[in-house]
């Protein structure tokens, strides 16, 4: 994943404040990957080599141990979160379906940020909903009976969500250069 501008700074920064408040030992790798990844929204690569030199543990663990436990996250939140459940109930009613209509509207697969950064895609256990299945989480809200045909209109809510968002991003950027 490219990062944004200024985004190599804000890591670096990161994860120099994070290893000076540690002890810098292999020990205390998994709070120091949870502190960066609570700063930062995940676990860049760029984080993981510079947490990799600070503690003197191989890059290859360091990469290891963030795939092993899945409270970690490889890719940036995209502004827009979708969280499809693949609990038994929402299996059993296409959830696995829901998913690859998603991934194939987004151009990403499950677990995967769009380059844009728009949309980030993933795959959860049974959220407390069996009765609404398929569920799909849209930026903290349940959506219940999600079929490829409701996919589609979340997609374009979530796409005119995002264009507004993206004018104002445009309007403020242009406002700032003519100050
Ligand atoms: S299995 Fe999907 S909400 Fe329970």
């Amino acid at each position: 994943m490219q990062l944004l501008e200024g985004e190599k700074e804000q890591i670096l920064d990161c994860v120099k404040e994070v290893l000076i408040e540690s002890s810098k030992k292999s020990e205390d790798l998994i709070p120091i990957l949870q502190k960066v990844q609570a700063k930062l929204g995940y676990l860049p690569a760029l984080a993981m080599e510079k947490i990799a030199e600070g503690t003197g543990v191989s890059g290859a663990d360091v990469y290891g141990l963030a795939t092993f436990y899945n409270q970690f996250r490889l890719n940036p939140p995209g502004d827009h979160q979708v969280k499809v459940c693949l609990g038994t109930a929402c299996y059993m009613v296409g959830g696995d379906i829901t998913l690859e209509s998603f991934e194939r509207r987004m151009e990403i697969r499950e677990g995967e940020t769009s380059p844009d950064r728009r949309y980030s895609l993933e795959r959860v256990a049974c959220v407390g909903c069996c009765t609404m299945a398929p569920v799909v989480v849209v930026d903290n809200e349940v959506e219940g009976k999600v079929t490829p045909t409701r996919v589609d209109g979340i997609m374009l809510a979530l796409e005119g969500e995002s264009g507004k968002a993206k004018e104002s991003r445009d309007a403020e950027k242009e406002e700032g250069e003519q100050k």
